[in-house]
């Protein structure tokens, strides 16, 4: 008896041994690992994990003795700091992750957070612009450029991308998402999580991206970054959600949640966003870090009384890590001794947490991403640079075009260009751009020269803003200042075709960068208007974060472009499809509204009771007194250097799917590409449904004379909705399909779909 009893005991104990070292076996399982290491930590380090700082000295110099910086490296030496962001470079890096894996009891890894927004030094165009591309493939490649960079300079985590639907272009952070639109938005949010992460995590050239803001920031009462949001659960089931569904299809590895109430409640301690939809309906396995101190702002919010009880209401409601409160680091212990937090929800954000460390492979080798040799030869390399030009180019609209102002001629035309963004190597870079070299972008006036060599006329014609501008400071806008305006009078006199590139410098959409006026900054528009009178054969560049109403230029110049923030190598990608070495492709992915009135302004609106009246003149209706219900560019319109015709529309019904087909013709002599669309009308259902809904789309390239047939399968997934409750549902019925290369289609037919 007593040696079977020996046996047990030394069996328990060496499997115990060997669980403790269970976690450092790369051949057990991920889950077995994090067991095994969760087993040995105590309640301070696991709540160490759920701790995220801000970078908080210059690692390479002496570490900080006093005040909040000493807490905070006492803290990180002690175990208790789970991740840092805006700690960036190899060096630096290296330095704070020896810390945690050399002086720490357990030597846990930290993650280094990033805001990689869209691109790291080398920029590529704001996402907004990129959205306009339609091109999934070319998204997912520029992530995983920009993942690829980032990870060179050591860092494994980026808040991005940021899937927030929007239909408000008062809003600052517009440049930062896809659009107002769910469909083209989920497909645009999967391919920049596959772009970031890749297939494999614990590749160094790969990190973990984050699903943000968790939900509803995009519809900010009035346009007005960090403000209240009410919506109904219509709008949040079919139009805020699934963008963020989708990134978990696509296996995102951790979310953000947001700085806004959503219906009365902060997100940071919405229980029915973070467990209730997120954790528990979406069954999501990955990590919930705050934004920026949005745990303790909820007592700003009059939602918590102190940072105590904030951060009680947060990890209850699921927020994983702590974003710059020091809310959890302070409380969450004393929390757990009183009773007021279950120590099982410490456990599972920190298994949470530790389970994308260990994806990661930061368990195996903390310093692979610490790889000087790397850090050389890929930041700012070519091919990053390269795939930033071909993504910029792929992103540029063409709105207008008249008189085949456009392209330009190579030769035999005395072309000026003029404004002060022409020449901007700043602005283009958006303000998403902290890891970015001041003045690195290709200014338009770069790119041009290398068509027009020194012949080409330059004037600034006006400042577009006043002073210095950076990621904190308001920008202040020259109102007044004409003064340049005579040298550009001049020079447009000489030309035969002015180039104008007016909009917003860099800094003037992004966060916290919300405005009531979305006319041409300044006095730009009298620019234009002043240039026009001496010579009208103008081409307007629109450099800008956001839709902007530009009414006057719409009525009275011959071409318009479109060309967003494009990052490093805008000047370049402007100038090719300037001068036809690119036909433009691009496609809003955002209306443009006539006046700032009409927003929120979308193309997937209701019908409502009364669209129209037909007496003239009864005012009775949905309409403006003052104003067309139109905007000025829909959704996703976009011109070619070419023309296509659509015809021969066919729908039919297979079993639960409707089969679409269309033939789409290049009429022209130039290739081009097209983003045929597919919209449908769901006429009479259990809730409204919109008067149209993209549920599909194929950017194809159709050579000179060329026809090519279109397909597209319609299933439950596109033709159901979500209801009241949140149950997604398919009903039988009438639906009009829509096909065109804009949300002002050009075929449509209607068919009677039996479920
Ligand atoms: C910011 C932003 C968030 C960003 C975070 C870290 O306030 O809201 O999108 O990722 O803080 O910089």
């Amino acid at each position: 008896m007593k040696k079977i009893l020996a046996v047990i005991i030394f069996i328990v104990f060496t499997s115990c041994k060997n669980d403790k070292n269970l976690f450092k076996d790369p051949s057990a399982s991920i889950d077995q690992r994090v067991e095994s290491l969760l087993s040995q930590m105590t309640l301070e380090e696991k709540i160490g994990q759920m701790n995220q700082y801000n970078g908080f000295w210059n690692v390479t110099g002496p570490s900080p003795k006093n005040g909040e910086q000493a807490d905070k490296y006492d803290h990180l030496k002690n175990g208790l700091v789970g991740s840092m962001l805006n700690v960036r470079g190899v060096k630096d890096v290296k330095a704070v992750q020896k810390i945690a894996v050399e002086e720490t009891r357990l030597g846990i890894p930290l993650i280094i957070g990033f805001d990689v927004i869209h691109g790291y030094e080398t920029l590529s165009p704001i996402p907004l612009a990129e959205s306009a591309s339609w091109d999934l493939e070319a998204i997912k490649k520029s992530a995983e450029m920009a993942a690829e960079e980032a990870a060179a300079a050591g860092i494994n985590w980026t808040f991005a991308p940021m899937v927030d639907i929007s239909r408000d272009a008062r809003w600052g952070r517009v440049m930062e998402g896809a659009g107002e639109d769910p469909f083209l938005g989920s497909k645009i949010a999967m391919a920049r999580v596959q772009g970031f992460q890749g297939e494999d995590l614990s590749d160094p050239r790969t990190i973990a991206a984050c699903a943000k803001h968790f939900a509803g920031y995009g519809f900010s009462e009035s346009g007005k970054d960090y403000n209240t949001v009410d919506v109904g659960t219509s709008t949040l089931y079919n139009i805020i959600f699934p963008p963020f569904e989708a990134t978990i299809k696509a296996d995102v590895k951790t979310f953000m949640n947001s700085f806004n109430e959503l219906n009365g409640i902060p997100a940071t301690g919405n229980a029915y966003l973070q467990r209730e939809i997120l954790k528990d309906k979406w069954n999501y396995k990955g990590f919930v870090v705050s934004d920026w101190g949005s745990i303790i702002e909820m007592k700003v919010h009059g939602f918590a009384k102190d940072l105590n009880q904030a951060a009680e209401i947060a990890v209850n409601a699921g927020s994983d890590m702590d974003m710059e409160s020091y809310a959890y680091v302070k409380e969450l212990a004393s929390l757990v001794k009183d009773g007021k937090v279950s120590e099982t929800l410490i456990d599972d954000a920190a298994k949470r947490i530790l389970r994308v460390k260990f994806e990661l492979g930061l368990f195996e080798d903390p310093y692979k991403y610490c790889d000087e040799t790397r850090e050389k030869e890929i930041i700012g390399s070519a091919k990053i640079h390269e795939a930033s030009l071909d993504m910029a180019k792929k992103c540029i609209v063409l709105l207008k075009n008249e008189n085949n102002t456009l392209p330009l001629k190579k030769e035999g035309q005395k072309i000026a260009l003029i404004g002060a963004l022409a020449s901007d190597k700043n602005s283009p870079l958006g303000s998403w751009r902290i890891a970015a070299k001041d003045n690195s972008a290709v200014s338009v006036l770069e790119g041009m020269q290398q068509y027009t060599g020194n012949k080409l006329m330059y004037a600034k014609g006006a400042d577009v803003s006043l002073g210095k501008t950076d990621f904190i400071t308001e920008v202040y806008i020259n109102n007044t200042d004409k003064s340049d305006f005579a040298e550009a009078i001049s020079v447009a006199k000489k030309a035969d075709v002015v180039v104008m590139v007016l909009g917003e410098v860099g800094y003037q959409s992004g966060e916290g960068r919300s405005s009531t006026n979305l006319d041409l900054p300044g006095v730009q528009e009298d620019l234009l208007k002043a240039i026009h009178k001496v010579n009208s054969n103008i081409v307007l560049v629109l450099n800008n974060g956001r839709p902007l109403t530009i009414n006057w230029a719409d009525n009275n110049i011959p071409a318009i472009v479109e060309a967003w923030q494009l990052g490093s190598q805008s000047g370049n990608a402007i100038a090719q499809v300037l001068y036809g070495d690119y036909n433009p492709s691009g496609k809003l992915p955002m209306s443009f509204p006539r006046n700032v009135g009409q927003i929120p302004i979308y193309y997937n609106y209701k019908n409502t009771g009364r669209p129209t009246l037909p007496e003239k003149d009864v005012v009775f209706w949905s309409h403006y007194q003052d104003e067309k219900n139109t905007p000025l560019y829909p959704f996703g319109h976009g011109l070619s250097y070419a023309n296509f015709s659509y015809k021969d529309l066919l729908v039919q019904q297979e079993n639960n799917t409707i089969k679409v087909s269309v033939n789409v013709s290049n009429t022209s002599k130039l290739k081009g590409k097209e983003v045929v669309q597919l919209y449908i009308q769901d006429l009479f259902a259990s809730i409204t449904r919109p008067v149209k809904e993209l549920k599909g789309f194929n950017l194809i390239e159709i050579q000179p004379g060329e026809t090519k047939k279109i397909e597209f399968t319609l299933t439950e997934k596109e033709l159901g909705f979500y209801d009241n409750s949140g149950k997604f549902i398919v009903e039988s019925g009438e639906f009009k399909i829509f096909v065109g290369g804009s949300s002002i289609t050009t075929l449509d037919t209607s068919i009677d779909f039996k479920i």
